[in-house]
């Protein structure tokens, strides 16, 4: 149990997304007052569904991270923020380079700049991402690893990471940046693949269709449950050890993509693997095998990963198949 959030005021950007809701229905348990901002981004996780059983104990604002005005009415008040809001496809980053600039970029330094003049002392957890990484030369990924990113995104992300770093060096905001990996559960867009493919793969074996697998599916991955990903991010909101401070969130140990594959369809009990040759053009995106390292947050905050694999896509499953219509 968390203890600290009781009565503190948190806002959440990207509140109605994926990340966010799980993050704002945690902190409603918790007892914080909740406010989420989100400008239902199109083709984006935001969901009014991801709301459902707390809607009515958060204080929602329709509005953007590019919006300084807004920005400035809200953050007087709030004593954490977790920004979360993003363009998030790798895909369309590369297709709408300049909306992923316009959003990750220039929303960013604008929330910068409201959080220097209105509210200096507001905590600020961001989310970046393991993309930063791109394909390391060595694996698990350290925080020390190379910053080598393969689309617009991954650049626009660091330098809003990087922003958040200045902000914290030149101003002393307080700020600390956790690079999540490959995060599934409940809550996620199941739309569209263009991110987030392991939330996909669960609704094609719900759906009892082809999970299909580009070459051998033998590359590796980290996924972590959300609901672990926001017990990191919630301490991270509290510790003093977390200031200035940027940690890698992730399992820590890595799962071939075909295992996943057969796992989901075995708990799904429907669904069937379909091997192909990888598409033209599409390995550019892979970064082949991919784990990161967390012992840095484990040692500093005692944060570690709770839910095995196949008890978190249980879980995840569970809920989507009560739940899909809302979803897909
Ligand atoms: N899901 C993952 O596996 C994963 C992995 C690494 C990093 N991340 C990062 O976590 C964050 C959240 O991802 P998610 O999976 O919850 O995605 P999501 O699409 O579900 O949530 C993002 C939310 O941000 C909102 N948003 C986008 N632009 C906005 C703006 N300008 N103003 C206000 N709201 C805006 C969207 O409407 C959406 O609700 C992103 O920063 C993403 O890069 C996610």
């Amino acid at each position: 149990m968390i203890e600290g959030y009781s009565r503190r005021k948190v806002l959440l950007l990207g509140g109605l997304g994926f990340i966010g809701s799980n993050l704002a229905q945690r902190l409603v348990q918790l007892g914080a007052q909740v406010t989420l901002v989100d400008n239902f981004l199109p083709d984006h996780g935001a969901n009014w569904f991801n709301l459902d059983g707390f809607r009515d104990q958060v204080q929602v604002h329709l509005s953007d991270l590019r919006n300084s005005e807004a920005l400035r009415a809200l953050l007087p008040e709030q004593e954490i923020i977790f920004n979360i809001a993003a363009q998030t496809s790798h895909s369309d980053s590369m297709s709408n380079p300049l909306l992923d600039l316009d959003i990750n970029c220039k929303g960013n330094l604008t929330l910068l700049e409201a959080c220097r003049q209105v509210n200096p002392a507001a905590r600020i957890v961001f989310v970046g991402t393991r993309a930063f990484y791109g394909s390391p030369p060595f694996l698990p990924a350290t925080e020390d690893s190379p910053i080598l990113p393969r689309d617009i995104y991954s650049i626009n992300r660091f330098a809003a990471e990087q922003y958040h770093l200045i902000y914290h060096l030149h101003y002393g905001l307080p700020v600390t940046s956790l690079r999540v990996g490959n995060i599934y559960g409940p809550r996620a867009q199941m739309k569209h693949p263009k991110y987030n493919v392991l939330n996909f793969f669960l609704r094609l074996a719900l759906e009892n269709r082809p999970l299909k697998i580009y070459g051998d599916g033998q590359q590796v991955r980290d996924y972590l449950h959300v609901g672990d990903a926001c017990e990191a991010m919630l301490l991270a909101g509290l510790h003093p050890a977390a200031l200035g401070k940027v940690w890698n969130v992730g399992a820590g140990e890595g799962l071939p993509f075909i295992e996943l594959a057969q796992t989901i369809i075995e708990l799904a009990g429907s669904g069937h693997l379909e091997q192909t040759d990888w598409p033209p053009g599409s390995r550019n995106y892979d970064v082949g095998d991919f784990v990161l390292d967390i012992a840095q947050i484990r040692s500093q905050l005692g944060w570690a990963p709770r839910l095995s694999i196949r008890q978190g896509l249980a879980q995840t499953l569970a809920f989507y198949q009560k739940n899909h219509n809302h979803y897909w």
